[in-house]
């Protein structure tokens, strides 16, 4: 792979930008009356319009022989392959093999994984479903009513976003919570409104270790020790984990717990047993479509020409305003109540994955590498930032998403939610510029560009086509800015040091061995919490 000083393909599109920063979108649709359907991909059921972007054809092309120059082809394949691409770690990277239809099977490392796979997702069917009917019972005998996932990070936005994105589908008699902050107040606010004797915890955790789950976990031992003898609890308490031992040596009998492996990454693991609570709300067979839409997409990544896939499109319309545009965020704006935590959900995904200032060989990247990620549900947006995407001084790119068909039936008020989409793609695109008699401070300079993301309906194969194409999207800038997206070392430092100063907090005597500032603020903590 040549670098970036060197790179033909590089070059060529850093030319071709210096022209395309004086185009304006409505031109390109006068001198196009095919441009809607020229920039659009249609893949797994999901409709991509890109036409509202900075792009012709040539972009495109050149964009495309970047993507081939950097080689996300043979990295896709090698992805795919189990390849064990996560270097820094050795490991592979196959969320995708936890979707792949029953009867493929997978060999890695000479183990069919496959069946292993399916092994699981058996037992955790199993298990969800006398959840379901009631047939799991509580120390006193009765049904379970509230299930808590005690996870952060990737083992708590992954479940807590799609149980959200799919409550239409979910079990009437199950309320399901997410426990993630270590925050005490978070602890407190939910067990107080729970029954200890209809309530069972998850506790899902890769490594098992991570400080905020195991305190939340103890917290929810102690709760509930104060009204079951010790050998009930595990009928309150599963765990999800790679980590046997640690789970046996937290109370938690092995049989109970719902394993994954060290080639699952903590934001691509919904797939896994990390998605127990959603199999729990929402059933199996819906799981399963869930898991069919993402096999969709992953087979429409694996099979599509560059130009024409819908995950690379994504990935490399991002890198091309990062790049060239000098844009430092990128919004994602859901017109859907039920994807509230949707951007949520892709921080970790884009800013975990992409977050990094090296390259796969150590070196320091010569590019901008991922923008900030940020946004929330339309229309409270409109109401709130929007204002700055309109007539602020910064170019931010927008991804929208709707889904054509309500999950409710009032298409009146599902007609006013699109209509507002539409319109502020129409407006930041346009601006104002029909209106020339406008004061300044009622001009919108327009030419923003956006994307149109359309899903038949909220459903569990468009939700998993939908995570699916940001996963792939994800990839593809990875290899694009050639860094390790599969790896978060920049998450140590700060948790070993958290374990240092909360020694310390439990000291008596004063501390002197930080910068002033840190010290000052633990010795008046000390002061305030000393027992
Ligand atoms: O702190 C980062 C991180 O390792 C994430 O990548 C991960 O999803 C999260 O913590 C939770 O980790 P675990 O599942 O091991 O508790």
């Amino acid at each position: 792979m040549p670098s970036e000083s060197s790179s033909p393909a590089l070059a060529a599109l850093t030319q071709h930008a210096t022209e395309a920063r004086s185009w304006a979108l409505v031109d390109l649709f006068k001198q196009d009356a095919q441009r809607a359907p020229a920039f659009s991909i249609e893949a797994a059921g999901l409709l991509l319009d890109f036409s509202k972007n900075h792009l012709r054809q040539e972009t495109l092309n050149l964009l495309t022989d970047f993507a081939r120059e950097r080689g996300v082809e043979t990295s896709r394949d090698a992805m795919l392959a189990g390849e064990r691409i996560n270097t820094s770690e050795q490991r592979a990277a196959l969320h995708t093999c936890l979707r792949l239809p029953t009867e493929t099977s997978f060999v890695f490392d000479g183990h069919n994984i496959s069946a292993d796979i399916q092994a699981v997702l058996s037992r955790m069917s199993a298990f969800a479903e006398k959840i379901r009917d009631g047939s799991w019972k509580g120390f006193t005998g009765e049904r379970i009513t509230d299930i808590v996932n005690i996870g952060i990070g990737g083992s708590d936005l992954g479940p807590a976003m799609t149980c959200a994105a799919l409550r239409t589908y979910a079990h009437p008699d199950l309320r399901l919570h997410f426990l993630s902050n270590v925050d005490g107040h978070a602890a407190d606010a939910l067990l107080s409104s729970l029954s200890p004797q209809t309530t069972l915890f998850i506790v899902a955790s890769k490594t098992f270790t991570t400080m905020e789950t195991m305190r939340n976990a103890e917290a929810a031992r102690t709760w509930l020790l104060q009204y079951v003898q010790p050998a009930d609890l595990t009928k309150h308490f599963v765990a999800v984990s790679t980590n046997t031992d640690a789970v046996r040596e937290f109370g938690i009998d092995p049989v109970n717990m719902f394993p994954f492996w060290d080639w699952v990454g903590g934001r691509y693991s919904i797939w896994s047993a990390i998605g127990l609570p959603l199999l729990i709300a929402i059933g199996i067979d819906a799981f399963r479509e869930f898991l069919a839409g993402a096999h969709r997409m992953d087979e429409h990544f694996r099979t599509a020409p560059l130009r024409d896939n819908m995950p690379a499109i994504l990935a490399l319309t991002g890198f091309w305003y990062r790049q060239f545009f000098a844009t430092t965020t990128h919004l994602i704006a859901p017109y859907h109540q039920d994807l509230h935590l949707f951007p949520a959900y892709l921080q970790q995904l884009e800013m975990e994955s992409n977050g990094k200032r090296v390259t796969r060989d150590g070196h320091a990247v010569a590019m901008p590498t991922a923008p900030v990620t940020w946004g929330s549900v339309g229309t409270n947006g409109q109401h709130a930032y929007f204002q700055l995407l309109h007539q602020g001084t910064d170019l931010i790119p927008v991804d929208f998403i709707i889904a054509l068909k309500p999950a409710h039936p009032n298409k009146e008020q599902h007609k006013a939610l699109l209509a507002n989409a539409l319109a502020q793609a129409e407006a930041l695109m346009c601006g104002s510029a029909s209106d020339p008699s406008l004061p300044p401070h009622r001009v919108f300079q327009g030419n923003r560009p956006s994307s149109m993301l359309v899903l038949p309906a909220l459903d569990p194969a468009s939700l998993g086509a939908l995570i699916a194409l940001y996963e792939h999207k994800t990839f593809v800038q990875g290899i694009l800015w050639n860094i390790n997206s599969f790896d978060q070392w920049g998450v140590e430092l700060g948790k070993t040091l958290a374990n240092r100063i909360l020694d310390e907090l439990n000291d008596v005597e004063p501390v002197t061995s930080h910068d002033s500032s840190t010290a000052n603020l633990i010795n008046r903590i000390q002061q305030t919490l000393k027992p």
